[in-house]
């Protein structure tokens, strides 16, 4: 698939999804912004052009089915496919207007020095990771406590607030199931769909 085609993708389940007020004015302002072409991380996963915008597409897909598995056909009785949708496309906003391409010096197979492109992460407003996708998206529009909590904590155990010492996370996914499989489809995402 090229990158496009997950650009159109993304806003097919955005515009079938999601009508929260505020949500036309933050689809305008990732449209102005790098979402579309960033990539989802410097070197792990979908390290090239678009691959955020393809990571928020393969999370959505991979949530909802985990959200079938686990409730039904009619999972959005627990939680809405408004809310399953914002959850899993927006999760990542946080990365934004953060990678800005550069080069690095690598030594290729006969052992010649070559500069070859690469992404640099540099960070404008560093809020955290989750806890900076809920400040961003809150200020174009009103989450449910459902979508904070899932977006917030969706590193899971790889958080740093948890890798610092924070002990509630477990309370977060007991009274909050859908964030812990938020976390899971996440997971799945990355390193089973972006695996190669
Ligand atoms: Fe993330
Ligand atoms: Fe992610």
């Amino acid at each position: 698939m090229e990158e496009n085609d997950f650009k159109q993708e993304f806003l097919e389940i955005f515009y079938d999804n999601i009508e929260r007020d505020g949500s036309d004015k933050l689809l305008e302002w990732l449209e102005r912004s790098d979402f579309f072409t960033a990539p989802a991380s410097t070197n792990r996963h979908s390290s090239f052009k678009g691959g955020l915008c393809m990571h928020s597409v393969f999370v959505y897909k991979r949530f909802v089915k985990l959200l079938e598995n686990e409730y039904g056909k009619n999972w959005d009785k627990t939680l809405s496919k408004e809310s399953a949708a914002i959850i899993a496309l927006l999760h990542d906003v946080c990365k934004v207007d953060c990678y800005q391409e550069s080069f690095k010096n690598v030594k290729d197979d006969d052992g010649v020095w070559q500069k070859v492109p690469c992404y640099k992460f540099d960070e404008a407003l560093p809020y955290g990771h989750g806890e900076k996708s809920v400040y961003i998206l809150s200020s174009f529009m009103k989450l449910t406590r459902e979508e904070a909590m899932a977006i917030n904590w969706h590193m899971g155990n790889a958080d740093c607030r948890v890798k610092g010492g924070y002990w509630g996370l477990s309370a977060v996914f007991y009274a909050h199931p859908v964030a812990l499989l938020f976390h899971i489809a996440d997971m799945e995402a990355t390193y089973l769909d972006e695996n190669s």
